[in-house]
């Protein structure tokens, strides 16, 4: 099946701006992309669909949620407004634990109704891929029951969705030892064994995994075929993110700690640096200086970090935006973070961009100029989204 997409204003790959060009799409994969002018006669017989004259962005990848969590943490959110932090109510037994409880009490069926609520929203802001976290479930059970919500989206849902295994925290009535052993000798196996996830993240900070710990949890994932990411230097910083370079990890996440020789690292390895300005701003810790960071050589990648605790944030035109506002990057730039950079963070690289051979995953901008979005604070200017060359959401206008 032969799609040819015309009328577009502009388009951004989103390395570079293409000027009303067209798009061929067959069977959900683009074929052809260039300057309408230069289609091909092969599809002169084609009746072209319209975009109306307006722009186009690749769609958006958030490859840092934690989108299937039950409960609310409202009233931990008016507590830490009011001045107390993060830490403290995470140390105190709240914070996490509190959507750990909610988690594992809640059913299978209540968790895909909760987190299909939710990927709606995020498909109305453009997003075609999610990256979907467990690590409210804990123990063996819940964390499996987790990663089949997010199977089961990506099966009954329009966007992609990629699932990660998130080693947390450890659960309350467990020996560390014994739950790392749990962890690694067991969960990992039956994740790998069931095909439930792609990759093991760990969260490496204060009041959650060690340094040790999480290089123990990593090589259990390599050893399993799994790829490696963390949550590093968030709170603390503690070496997480030298480590994900030294072991081939796809991505260090948060960096709000982060110094130049983690920079070099990352750099050096290859790995993606994923800036979450969701968490940085809610929680008021410093943002990271994303344009020195670019300038040291590191890919940037931006997202969400959708979660009831410390980012809950349902915009990624919010997060590219604030990672301009407060990191420094341009406005092309954070695009690129939140489209090309973002799917490299998920080991893949063909989407988050339009070219031949990626999928047909993008964003029909209301305006001719198409990065109105970058520019529209708190209305984020979408016309439509489009997964696999499809049509998923009528302007209601
Ligand atoms: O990415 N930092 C650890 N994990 C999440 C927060 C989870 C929560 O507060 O529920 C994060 O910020
Ligand atoms: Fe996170």
């Amino acid at each position: 099946m032969t799609t040819i997409f015309s009328d577009i204003s502009e388009l951004y790959t989103p390395f570079e701006r293409i000027e009303d060009p067209a798009l061929v799409v067959e069977d959900g994969q683009i074929t052809w992309l260039g300057a309408q002018r230069d289609l091909p006669p092969e599809f002169s017989g084609f009746t072209p669909v319209s975009l109306g004259k307006r722009g186009v962005l690749p769609g958006f990848v958030d490859s840092h949620t934690h989108l299937v969590w039950a409960g609310s943490r409202l009233d931990e959110y008016l507590q830490r407004a009011r001045g107390e932090s993060y830490e403290a109510i995470l140390e105190a037994g709240g914070g996490i634990y509190n959507t750990v409880h909610a988690t594992q009490r809640a059913g299978e069926d209540a968790l895909f109704e909760l987190a299909g609520m939710r990927a709606a929203t995020f498909q109305e802001g453009g997003v075609s891929t999610l990256e979907v976290k467990s690590g409210y479930g804990l123990e063996l059970e819940d964390e499996l029951k987790m990663l089949r919500v997010i199977q089961r989206l990506d099966a009954a849902l329009p966007q992609r969705f990629v699932a990660t295994l998130l080693a947390h925290v450890i659960p309350k009535g467990w020996e560390r030892t014994a739950y790392l052993e749990m962890f690694c000798a067991e969960l990992i196996p039956e994740v790998k064994r069931a095909g439930l996830a792609e990759a093991v993240d760990v969260f490496c900070d204060r009041g959650a995994f060690t340094l040790a710990e999480t290089e123990q949890i990593f090589t259990a994932a390599l050893d399993h075929g799994l790829a490696i990411k963390a949550h590093a230097e968030q709170i603390e910083h503690t070496g997480a993110t030298q480590l994900v370079a030294r072991m081939g990890g796809l991505s260090a996440d948060h960096l709000e700690q982060s110094r130049a020789d983690d920079w070099q690292a990352l750099a050096a390895a290859g790995a993606v640096a994923t800036l979450l300005p969701g968490a940085t701003v809610i929680l008021r810790k410093p943002f990271p200086d994303a344009r020195t960071m670019q300038a040291a050589g590191v890919k940037i990648a931006v997202a969400t970090d959708h979660n009831p605790g410390s980012s809950p944030l349902y915009s990624m035109v919010l997060a590219m935006q604030l990672a301009t506002a407060l990191g420094g990057l341009s406005v092309e730039d954070a695009l690129i973070a939140g489209t090309a950079h973002a799917a490299d963070a998920l080991g893949r690289p063909t989407l988050g961009r339009l070219a031949v051979g990626s999928p047909a995953d993008f964003v029909v901008v209301q305006q001719e100029r198409a990065l109105a979005p970058f520019y529209s604070w708190g209305n984020h200017q979408i016309d439509s989204l489009y997964v696999a060359g499809k049509k998923h959401r009528q302007p209601d206008l």
